[in-house]
């Protein structure tokens, strides 16, 4: 929101394990705690058993979207079948295809990788999608086993796009405005691109996207400096001590801004009290 340009955000997955729904993840889709104009809930789930109760939390919330992860390539949930675990099993992915008829309110979609072992696996899966009442889908298009490795292969989302008669997205290795104009001149009927790591990076690209203009450097650091201080503005009164608002804080740094000199990253990301991150934070924008 604070820069502007992006249609919908979609929520990191809501899982159901052990026989609970996290309180953390429970608050994080709260609606009182979120104010971007659509936001759209993403659940994770092997079974309709564990997704039913994420959808009646969901639905509890009011929220006619939500998309279901099936591109998530952490060993720790792909084992369970999890995200991308999911993908070389299409009768299991129809058993969860048949339960969301059972919520008409909502519109599905779907967010998936090109299989976990093989690049044909979608190939045996697409016709249950096909079938499913499905909004869109988004193609991040690697493999669940490569987690993120190798390129995205667009290629093999080409192929994909022949195939799939569902509205399409994009995903995948989105870093610059030049990237976001390749993938649309090669795919004018995609139905959106979805942007990752890339908009962590350059939290301005969406908005470059609509001006169709790069932001300067120095307008970049304004900015971002600017929606720097207002997240710390809003933050600081909430978590307490340097640990919790470290904790949220620094993570942003690991990606944002990729051009800053490393030994001033190096500097923020080493800091351990409020103080010495403040000052490693205005060395930094400084020196952009
Ligand atoms: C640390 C991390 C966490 C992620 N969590 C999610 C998630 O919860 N749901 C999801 O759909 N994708 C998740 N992704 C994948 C991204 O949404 C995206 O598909 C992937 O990074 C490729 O796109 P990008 O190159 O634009 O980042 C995650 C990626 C990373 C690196």
């Amino acid at each position: 929101m604070y820069f502007g340009g992006v249609d919908a955000y979609f929520t990191p997955f809501v899982r159901y394990e052990h026989g609970e729904i996290r309180s953390k993840d429970i608050r994080d889709v709260e609606r009182k705690n979120n104010t971007v104009p659509r936001l759209v809930p993403q659940i994770i789930a092997a079974t309709p058993e564990e997704m039913h109760p994420l959808l009646s939390l969901l639905q509890n919330e009011e929220y006619n979207e939500v998309d279901i992860n099936m591109g998530c390539s952490f060993p720790l949930q792909a084992r369970k079948k999890h995200g991308a675990g999911i993908l070389p099993h299409p009768d299991m992915v129809a058993r969860l295809m048949d339960e969301i008829k059972k919520y008409p309110s909502i519109k599905f979609s779907v967010k998936m990788r090109l299989g976990w072992e093989n690049k044909n696996e979608w190939r045996a899966l697409l016709p249950v999608l096909n079938n499913a009442p499905l909004a869109h889908i988004t193609m991040h298009p690697r493999l669940g086993r490569e987690q993120y490795k190798l390129p995205a292969d667009v290629e093999e989302f080409a192929a994909f796009a022949t195939e799939c008669s569902h509205p399409l997205i994009y995903n995948g290795d989105i870093l610059t405005l030049h990237d976001i104009e390749q993938i649309e001149a090669r795919f004018p009927t995609l139905d959106g691109i979805m942007i990752g790591r890339g908009l962590l990076a350059n939290p301005a690209l969406a908005l470059e996207y609509c001006q169709r203009k790069e932001l300067t450097s120095r307008e970049l650091c304004g900015r971002v400096r600017e929606m720097h201080d207002a997240m710390y503005q809003v933050m600081s009164p909430r978590l307490q001590g340097n640990t919790q608002l470290l904790g949220k804080l620094k993570p942003y740094w690991e990606y944002l801004m990729p051009a800053m000199e490393k030994r001033y990253r190096k500097a923020i990301l080493k800091s351990n009290t409020i103080d010495k991150y403040m000052q490693a934070v205005s060395a930094a924008f400084a020196n952009y």
